[in-house]
């Protein structure tokens, strides 16, 4: 009995201290995810007249709709919505704020749950930082990688993102449907540890991608997203605006 009573007494705190140390709802590691507007439209049909990279969104690698109940609220991030709409555009309706919306539910509510993520404005803000420390547009453009005409080979793209962040991106391509001389550059994804600290993202097959997660809400839920894991071998058509 005694012993029943001790080894009880050990497992609740074996328990309890494993729950500090890792709470399991806790995510790790955070993607910053850039598309490229002219990409996202050939498929989406919109006409956005930005070639820049622009913010999808900022996943934590665990959780999703972690809190319905923490409305998004516009009027708290009035003062980053000049770069908000700049950096972070919904590409298919401009003026509207239905996708920072829709991206703060979704993964907005569960990177609260870290104290340096707990409120909109802390959550929008940091987006914008990273993205705006990152600055993809140019790193990309000082490799000589920009919006052309011409093919670039996979291996450039990734090793410039590479060797300048000195970490492993994830970048996405749509497989053009129609030949399988090309694929379209669409996504790249930047990882970040919890102390915003540049890490490895993980290459994922397509069916897992948190890609395909953020853009249900355009697409329908069980359509796929048209964006996977560019292939190695496929030469990669960075389209210009036409
Ligand atoms: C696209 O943007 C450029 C530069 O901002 C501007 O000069 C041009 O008029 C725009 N085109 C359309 C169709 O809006
Ligand atoms: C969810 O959000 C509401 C509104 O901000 C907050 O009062 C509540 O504590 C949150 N719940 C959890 C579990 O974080
Ligand atoms: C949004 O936030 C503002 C500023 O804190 C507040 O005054 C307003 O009541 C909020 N609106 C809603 C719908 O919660």
């Amino acid at each position: 009995m005694r012993l029943h009573i001790l080894f009880l007494v050990s497992v609740c705190a074996c328990v309890s201290w494993a729950a500090v140390i890792s709470p399991h709802h806790m995510w790790s590691k955070l993607i910053l995810t850039h598309h490229w507007p002219e990409t996202f439209c050939s498929m989406e049909h919109c006409h956005p007249n930005i070639s820049y990279w622009t913010l999808h969104g900022l996943w934590p690698d665990k959780g999703m709709n972690c809190n319905s109940s923490w409305h998004f609220n516009s009027s708290l991030i009035e003062d980053l919505l000049p770069d908000m709409k700049k950096s972070w555009p919904d590409l298919l309706k401009p003026t509207s704020v239905s996708f920072w919306k829709y991206e703060w539910y979704k993964h907005g509510t569960c990177a609260a749950q870290a104290e340096s993520l707990n409120s909109q404005h802390k959550y929008f803000s940091k987006a914008l930082e990273l993205y705006h420390k990152l600055d993809l547009n140019s790193v990309l453009g000082k490799f000589g990688i920009t919006p052309s005409d011409k093919y670039y080979s996979f291996s450039h793209i990734e090793e410039a993102i590479e060797n300048f962040y000195g970490v492993k991106p994830k970048i996405q391509c749509v497989h053009s449907s129609k030949s399988a001389d090309f694929q379209s550059l669409g996504q790249i994804e930047i990882c970040f540890d919890s102390e915003f600290t540049l890490m490895d993202c993980e290459k994922q097959s397509t069916k897992e991608t948190f890609a395909k997660v953020g853009w249900d809400h355009l697409r329908g839920a069980d359509k796929a997203s048209g964006f996977s894991v560019c292939a190695h071998d496929v030469p990669v058509y960075y389209p210009p605006l036409p």
